[in-house]
């Protein structure tokens, strides 16, 4: 349809039918599943509204979404299709790593497929739209979001968020097997203070544009269909109801002219915030703010027609909102086929198909980060003895909280992939213990976790069990990890260490067998202090997904050798919280291994380092660097300085590694962090092979937020760090000056 045809359609609706563009609604008001995936109170709405209404999410199936669709039409008086949206994060049959492990490959070209491959499944099961990228940046572990983010840095988590864009839409959103994208929270949702969930956002706009704002900014460069506004504020305004965040910065300044949506009841939600007195003050904030669609809350279809006919709003603001969500529909084709690419034999070809499995246990193997290694790993599929012990040693639950499409049946796990693997080892399993401590009570998410009664005299046998296989065991593999609804939206925690149940069972181990390989399933930086002290190894899997079990046995047998890096670093203690690597040097700086005096940046009780820092992660070859160059030591506007290192494999096993560029402004307007990561290269290398890796500087990447909040860069020095994580000392100093 082209714009006239739109502009056509527009002037025949009614401002009641208008309104209910705008209305996005569960899937239990049109005979779909209801995945809840927020505070939904059943709201009554008439039926004239439910068969106007302009979206609805988290329904998924070909055969369904036809049949949804198809009543709609048959109601709807100008046969305007319905938009169909859900929460496809990690994949929607296949699932994937969850973000943060996704963040931890620093490949964004390999996520780029997993995107890739959960738009083809979701779109043939007649999906429109994802609530995805997640771009929040995290520095706060006790945030349960963490695990949907890819870590700590606006440069990665920008490549990360743009790759994921492209996956999703591909080159044209009329091509099937798209999605269109929908990058979130907007903006900064990732800094609530305490870590707690939904709680106050309060920043400085320097450090609101320098490190949270970038990644939003790449995902809608690389051309991203529709914004999510974020629960929290943004300088004391909910971001739902923020003028200045949602038109003047993300309309007028970066020139955004797609659909902006609410996050689930955020408008509403502006009263409990006190920004608005009632429902009316609530929607005329919304509307005036730029937001198009109303997720799942009767705000907009009962207040915005009063506040038109009151004259206090115009109606040229709603037609406006209108028009981009029939642009939207428009783009993705929905007005020539209202059911675009849903196919039931499509469906069945490409769910689960051995090509997206192959691909989810290759990014499984790519995300897991080696954090220790004294010699456990890798295993020997002959001639060992191998005990594998703990929940998560024959577990399915390994998908993490945003699977809610997923099928865990179709989980592959630890044992059931080991079985396949070894050949004349003796492996053996045993529980050893719950996930979860006895008392813990956690209302679940979309999906509800069965209770368990706990049984005392079950779990004394299950620990006595694992403690005589760990005697008899050459080593011990133990699978500990986090519940999956211990993380994730709603799931912030105060403290985080593992459930006491699981360090006891580490402890009694450790007692009888000192050789343990740990291997954790978590959606968040954890506390491994205790861990780190005893564990020979330890392999952080995060929430791996549907072939969870083979890619993790993959690399404890070296059939990959792991490569993983942290995108978020993991805390010495929750007392360090937040700690990250991009910190400012402060006037009275400790340096690294430093004792320090009392008047000086430090605790007293802990180290300044956090236990293991971002970029960081083992193999089980090592690499050397040597011989960091610059062709010039003095970089102007026009030039560009070439740096190049060497890295060499001195080790007996092939490997990747990811080569890191991190750059230090030495004396700006404003402080400057320590480092900032301006460039990755991820390369492979055999024993003893060398290669020799090249990063262009220019003066582009220098710029920053100066004292006159421009966006520019400032003549003066700066260091070149080279190295395989965001500690490395190894540097170069080179000069700008812009005016030459
Ligand atoms: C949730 C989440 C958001 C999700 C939306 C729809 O509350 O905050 O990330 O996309 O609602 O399920």
């Amino acid at each position: 349809m082209n714009q006239s045809a739109l502009d056509e359609l527009l002037s025949k609706m009614t401002l009641e039918e208008k309104i209910d563009q705008l209305l996005q609604l569960t899937g239990d008001y049109y005979k779909g599943s209801d995945i809840s995936t927020g505070p939904s109170s059943y709201m009554k709405f008439e039926e004239d509204t439910i068969n106007n209404t302009g979206s609805i999410l988290n329904v998924l199936g070909a055969k369904k979404l036809k049949q949804v669709q198809t009543e709609y039409l048959e109601k709807n008086r100008h046969k305007i299709p319905l938009l169909f949206l859900a929460d496809i994060i990690n994949g929607y049959k296949t699932i994937f790593p969850i973000p943060l492990g996704l963040g931890s490959t620093f490949n964004p070209d390999l996520v780029q497929e997993s995107a890739e491959v959960a738009a083809k499944e979701s779109a043939a099961s007649g999906l429109h739209i994802t609530f995805s990228p997640m771009v929040d940046l995290v520095r706060d572990p006790r945030w349960g979001r963490v695990m949907e983010s890819t870590g700590e840095d606006a440069y990665l988590n920008g490549l990360f968020g743009a790759a994921m864009v492209k996956g999703y839409q591909g080159k044209s959103l009329t091509e099937e097997g798209t999605l269109a994208a929908c990058v979130k929270h907007f903006a900064a949702y990732g800094a609530p203070e305490g870590g707690r969930d939904y709680n106050t956002v309060d920043m400085s706009e320097r450090t609101l544009r320098e490190q949270y704002l970038p990644a939003y900014k790449a995902a809608l460069d690389a051309g991203c269909a529709m914004v999510m506004t974020a629960f929290n504020t943004v300088d004391g305004i909910p971001a739902t109801g923020n003028k200045w965040l949602m038109k003047d910065l993300l309309r007028d300044e970066w020139g955004f002219e797609g659909v902006l949506i609410s996050d689930y009841a955020a408008i509403a939600e502006l009263m409990a915030h006190g920004v608005a007195e009632d429902g009316e003050e609530a929607a005329r904030l919304a509307i005036e703010a730029g937001v198009d669609i109303d997720m799942v809350t009767p705000v907009y279809v009962q207040h915005l027609k009063k506040l038109v006919d009151e004259g206090k709003i115009s109606e040229q603001l709603i037609d406006e909102s209108v028009m981009r969500v029939l642009q939207l529909k428009n783009q993705l084709g929905l007005f020539e086929n209202p059911y675009r690419f849903a196919n039931e034999e499509k469906e069945k070809e490409l769910i689960l198909c051995e090509e997206h499995r192959s691909l989810a246990r290759k990014i499984v193997s790519e995300s897991l980060v080696l954090l220790k290694n004294e010699g456990a790993l890798p295993l020997c599929k002959n001639n060992q003895n191998i005990a594998f012990i703990g929940p998560y040693a024959d577990n399915k639950g390994l998908s993490g909280l945003w699977s809610i499409h997923g099928d865990t049946d179709q989980v592959v796990t630890l044992k059931e992939a080991v079985m396949k693997k070894v050949e004349g080892s003796q492996v053996h399993f045993a529980k050893g213990s719950e996930i979860l401590d006895p008392d813990t009570k956690i209302s679940g998410f979309a999906h509800e976790v069965e209770e368990k009664e706990f049984n005392p005299e079950a779990a004394k046998d299950d620990l006595q069990e694992a403690i005589e296989l760990a005697k008899k065991s050459d080593v011990v593999v133990l699978a500990l990890g986090e519940h999956s609804i211990q993380s994730g939206e709603g799931g912030s925690r105060a403290a985080i260490t593992l459930p006491e149940i699981q360090l006891d069972l580490f402890r009694k181990i450790h007692e009888v067998n000192q050789n343990i390989v740990v291997v954790l399933f978590n959606g968040r930086p954890l506390d491994l202090k205790e861990i780190n002290e005893k564990a020979n190894a330890i392999v952080e899997a995060w929430f791996p997904g549907t072939e969870g079990g083979n890619g993790i046995a993959d690399v404890l047998f070296n059939d990959v050798n792991p490569s993983g890096k942290l995108s978020m670093s993991f805390p010495y203690s929750v007392g360090q919280i937040p700690v990250y690597y991009n910190s400012y040097n402060t006037g009275r700086p400790l340096k690294k291994g430093e004792a320090g005096h009392r008047f000086q940046s430090r605790y007293t009780d802990i180290p300044n380092e956090p236990l293991y820092p971002f970029g960081f992660g083992l193999s089980y070859t090592e690499f050397e660097y040597s011989g960091l160059t610059l062709d010039k030591k003095l970089l102007t506007q026009a030039s560009k300085l070439t740096a190049s290192i060497t890295v060499k494999n001195t080790g007996d096993y092939a490997g990747k590694e990811t080569v890191q560029l991190y750059i230090q402004d030495l004396a700006g307007s404003v402080i400057r962090p320590v480092k900032e990561l301006k460039g990755i290269k991820k390369i492979e290398l055999q024993p003893g092979e060398s290669k020799t890796v090249e990063f262009n500087i220019t003066e582009e990447m220098l710029r920053f937020y100066t004292a006159s909040m421009k966006f520019e860069s400032e003549n003066g020095k700066f260091k070149i760090f080279i190295g395989s994580n965001s500690e490395t000392e190894i540097f170069e100093v080179f000069e700008l000056k812009r005016e030459e």
